[in-house]
């Protein structure tokens, strides 16, 4: 049977439309929590293969997505270029923050292939898993952060809602800004590459802080490290950018990355964005990720109305941001049927 997310992302309107969901191996699922409660921390989960494939097979195995996403982290790459990561329970990812030149040095690309090797035996042993279990019409999605929003955990340190630290020291030291994002550009193109290399069929950039920047920044650091990744990815696999919170750069962000879909935020009118993609450009999203908590009658509205204005075009169902933990595994299967009897 033939991957449908495949000929969304080669410009075609396939209709049903493929549909999976960021986030969609979680903590939301009983049997993932069963796996997240033998290991010690959620490293040692992303980087033990047998596991982190495992996990990545449960919403396959329930829902019968069109994509699977392997389970990773997008704060893998900081950690595989030395950088210490904790993720404290209930409180995020903590990593020491680099605010200087020295930080900078302190970072090391030697050791990317062989640290982030265990991601690429997930790859393999995924792929191998969705053909045991005859998942034939299901795609494999790697992915890595894009280079600002890695940036912006390795600079602040931990989550924020402006990443202030992050964005000053980009007005304050723009070389040293300027060389991380250099950085995480190159090995983010080796790491995406050896993806592909192990069975990654497409990749997405989560670029999830892009918002915070105004027009020329967003145009520096997100329009232009995506380009950058997009061009030396070029003929390989198709490529998925999620540039959230855009709002109106995503015109420019879908005209001139090279990307082969736009993942839109859930804050993003798809009535007004459709016209603004090119027509070659597939769209994903963006049902709210509460409106799928709701469920019933409020997701099968807001569920039909992004339907409605994607019809006709390529596009990939999906939520707006990662679906949460408090979400009820049958409202899934719900939206499933929906967007499949559409
Ligand atoms: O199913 C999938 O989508 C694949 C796996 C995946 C995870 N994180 C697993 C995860 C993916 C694609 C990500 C991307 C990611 N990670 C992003 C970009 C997307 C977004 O949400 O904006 C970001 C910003 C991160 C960084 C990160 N990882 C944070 C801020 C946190 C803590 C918040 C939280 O939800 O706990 C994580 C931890 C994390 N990554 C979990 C999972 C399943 C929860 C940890 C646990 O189970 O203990």
């Amino acid at each position: 049977m033939s991957k449908t997310l495949l000929h969304a992302l080669a410009g075609e309107s396939v209709w049903p439309p493929p549909v999976w969901l960021m986030r969609q191996a979680g903590r939301y699922l009983p049997e993932y929590r069963a796996i997240r409660a033998t290991v010690p921390d959620f490293i040692s989960l992303c980087t033990t293969p047998a596991l982190a494939a495992e996990v990545t097979l449960q919403p396959i195995r329930r829902y019968g997505f069109d994509a699977a996403i392997l389970f990773s982290d997008i704060l893998i790459l900081p950690w595989a270029l030395g950088q210490g990561l904790t993720f404290q329970q209930g409180e995020g990812p903590v990593l020491p923050p680099i605010r200087d030149e020295a930080g900078f040095r302190a970072l090391n690309a030697s050791r990317l292939s062989e640290k982030t090797a265990p991601v690429m035996e997930t790859v393999r042993q995924v792929r191998a898993g969705l053909t045991r279990e005859g998942f034939d019409s299901t795609a494999l999605i790697g992915f890595a952060g894009a280079p600002f929003t890695v940036a912006c955990y390795m600079i602040e340190g931990m989550g924020s809602r402006d990443f202030a630290a992050t964005r000053t020291l980009a007005y304050q030291n723009p070389s040293l800004f300027n060389s991380i994002i250099d950085l995480l550009t190159e090995t983010t193109v080796t790491y995406l590459s050896a993806q592909i290399d192990a069975g990654a069929e497409t990749v997405m950039l989560f670029d999830s802080w892009a918002g915070v920047l105004p027009p020329e920044q967003f145009r520096r650091y997100v329009i232009e490290p995506t380009k950058r990744i997009a061009a030396a990815l070029h003929g390989k696999v198709p490529v998925i950018g999620f540039p959230r919170m855009a709002g109106l750069s995503i015109e420019a962000y879908a005209l001139e990355t090279g990307v082969n879909a736009v993942g839109l935020d859930t804050s993003m009118d798809v009535t007004c964005a459709v016209p603004l993609l090119p027509v070659t450009v597939a769209a994903q999203g963006n049902l709210d990720p509460l409106a799928l908590v709701a469920g019933g009658d409020v997701m099968a509205a807001e569920t039909q109305a992004v339907l409605e204005a994607m019809r006709g075009r390529p596009f990939i169902f999906n939520l707006g941001h990662g679906i949460v933990p408090q979400t009820p595994p049958e409202h899934v299967s719900a939206l499933i049927e929906m967007v499949r009897a559409s």
